[in-house]
């Protein structure tokens, strides 16, 4: 990435927090499989960045297709569900871990989805891999909390984030949020709130909510429920 003009103090270099697979000494089977029997359909950090504008080449189809993204899809069952019951719309995952994005694309092709591809990369330097306005609808499901304060910087919702995740989506598209974690909800729902984008839902409470029936369960959302929890959710539109 280019770096910023030594004479503007407030710009930062974003870098992914992230060890490059190329460089990895021991790769594991994920890993392998990943530029090995996944590679159709499942990109490292520096296949994916040649893709930066033009995904859509690599579905097969029409620049004004629907692209969606779903950022850290976990073992996947949202994403093979997605990619299953939306196969008009093209489907990308965005995960960090080895083992849950192998699990996540292979689940989408177990399931005979030909719209699912995944990229590892950070989220928070999403800029890098998709190029304005290539985006439509992006999911954050239970997004990692950082509960400690110390940690809040790495929370992957914060206001920059929010600005780049604008640019990134076409006009009329949403980002749904949701999570286990009050305290990221009250941290993340202001944050939306003074972006750009427009509310369209929020409630503390999704499974008493009237967007429960429509709602699909995640592995994580099923081990808070488990436990009693409430499940914190918001939806917001780029007009
Ligand atoms: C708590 S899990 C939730 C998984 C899934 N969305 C669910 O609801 O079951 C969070 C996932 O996000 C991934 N993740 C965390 N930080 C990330 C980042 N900066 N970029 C991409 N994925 C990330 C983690 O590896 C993990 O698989």
């Amino acid at each position: 990435m280019e770096a910023p003009p030594k004479d503007t103090p407030t710009a930062r270099i974003r870098r992914p927090r992230l060890v490059e697979t190329k460089t990895l000494p021991n790769p594991t089977n994920y890993v392998v499989a990943l530029n090995g029997e996944f590679a159709a359909w499942a990109y490292d950090e520096e296949r994916a960045k040649v893709h930066r504008g033009e995904w859509r080449k690599t579905y097969g189809v029409s620049p004004s297709a629907p692209l969606d993204l779903e950022i850290g899809t976990g073992n996947g069952y949202f994403f093979a569900h997605r990619a299953k019951v939306e196969p008009t719309r093209s489907l990308i995952g965005m995960e960090v871990k080895y083992k849950p994005l192998i699990q996540s694309i292979r689940r989408a092709r177990r399931e005979g989805s030909e719209n699912a591809r995944i990229v590892r990369y950070d989220a928070s330097c999403l800029e890098d891999i998709f190029a304005p306005e290539e985006l439509d609808h992006v999911f954050i499901h239970h997004p990692d909390p950082w509960p400690r304060q110390r940690d809040w910087k790495h929370r992957l919702i914060q206001t920059e984030f929010l600005d780049i995740l604008w640019s990134l989506m076409r006009p009329g598209s949403f980002v749904n949020f949701k999570t286990d974690s009050e305290d990221y909800y009250d941290w993340a729902l202001p944050l939306f709130e003074s972006s750009k984008f427009k509310k369209l839902r929020a409630t503390r409470d999704l499974h008493k909510s009237e967007w429960a029936t429509e709602n699909f369960v995640t592995h994580f959302e099923s081990l808070f429920l488990q436990k009693g929890q409430a499940i914190f959710y918001c939806r917001f539109e780029k007009p």
